[in-house]
């Protein structure tokens, strides 16, 4: 029998970010983070080591085939999984997002998550949650926390062993609010932009600094289910991460006017009540932390504020699983 496996998994958004990794070939961060799962974000994708093309790895994301980088990338990926399993078959690959591109979600987090699932267990390989972090971490950092549902933490640790995700306890009501500025803007790779930041930027070492204390204070407003604590926290980090790319030589802008917009938007809201914290990723769409009783609310006031922009409510959603038939 050939052996194949299908797997899902959601994407997440980082409260406190991602950004920079000490050593690259085993991808461990310069921080740790901490994220939220998103419901019905999940990306399906099926792996069976059954030849690929004959030659090579076959893949589909989307119906369609992927640029080359991105297909160098899975099949890097899975040269891991074939060295540790012992398989030497190519594979063909099959991968669907349940969302769009363009609702301005990161993919590759739910991607490469369902991908380690499904190729480790094709592969034969019985990874308990940490492992299967430890493996998804490879292929594409944030994906280290999509393998669990929820609030998840991923320690930066210092090797392979010590870099993992965990599931943090959160009886917090949560929901994040995604606004979506702009469909055509193309920016620069979160990998080739950490890269730059890093190497750099004179402000980078300072977040670093300040994202360890971040997460303390998260970490702790979460147990006391502070959500005003959280949403500064939140926002002050994210902010200070793109304060650090902004200051890489050249500077690495991915704000567009309509994100800055957004940011005043926010504040405003927030001064009349509205409970209500930005996050940005390496994009210039916005998603906003707020009260899952109050997002609907939320979302509807940012519409009214942010006319043009497409804004969508998502709640906290499982992790990976596998799928069976
Ligand atoms: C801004 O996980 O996409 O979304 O590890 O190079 O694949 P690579 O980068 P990626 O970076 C995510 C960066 C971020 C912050 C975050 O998700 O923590």
């Amino acid at each position: 029998a050939i052996a194949t496996a299908t797997a899902s998994a959601n994407t997440n958004i980082a409260l406190i970010k991602y950004w920079g990794k000490v050593d690259e070939a085993q991808a461990i961060p310069a921080t740790s983070s901490l994220s939220l799962t998103l419901g019905g974000t999940r990306t399906t994708t099926t792996v069976s080591f059954d030849g690929g093309d004959g030659a090579a790895d076959s893949v589909t994301i989307n119906g369609a085939s992927p640029s080359a980088v991105e297909l160098g990338r899975v099949t890097r990926f899975l040269d891991l999984v074939r060295a540790r399993s012992g398989v030497t078959a190519p594979a063909t690959i099959t991968s669907r997002a349940s969302v769009p591109l363009a609702a301005g979600l990161a993919s590759s987090a739910a991607g490469f998550a369902a991908l380690a699932a499904a190729a480790s267990r094709a592969a034969g390989m019985d990874l308990d949650g940490r492992e299967l972090s430890r493996l998804a971490r490879r292929g594409s950092g944030s994906a280290t926390r999509s393998v669990f549902g929820g609030l998840v933490l991923w320690n930066a640790g210092h090797d392979d062993a010590s870099s993992y995700a965990e599931p943090v306890a959160c009886e917090m009501d949560l929901a994040m609010v995604v606004v979506v500025l702009s469909q055509r803007y193309k920016p620069i790779s979160s990998t080739q932009a950490m890269r730059a930041t890093m190497s750099s930027s004179p402000l980078f070492p300072a977040w670093v600094e300040a994202s360890g204390r971040d997460l303390q204070v998260a970490l702790e407003a979460v147990r006391s289910g502070d959500l005003a604590r959280l949403g500064e926290i939140v926002e002050g980090n994210a902010l200070g991460m793109h304060a650090t790319m902004i200051a890489a030589r050249p500077g690495i802008i991915y704000w567009l006017p309509q994100t800055v917009a957004a940011l005043h938007a926010i504040r405003a809201m927030r001064e009349e009540g509205l409970p209500v914290w930005a996050t940005i990723d390496a994009g210039p769409n916005v998603k906003v932390l707020t009260e899952g009783a109050r997002a609907e609310e939320v979302a509807a006031a940012l519409r009214d504020r942010l006319t043009g922009t497409t804004v969508s409510v998502r709640r906290p959603g499982g992790g990976v699983r596998i799928e069976e038939g």
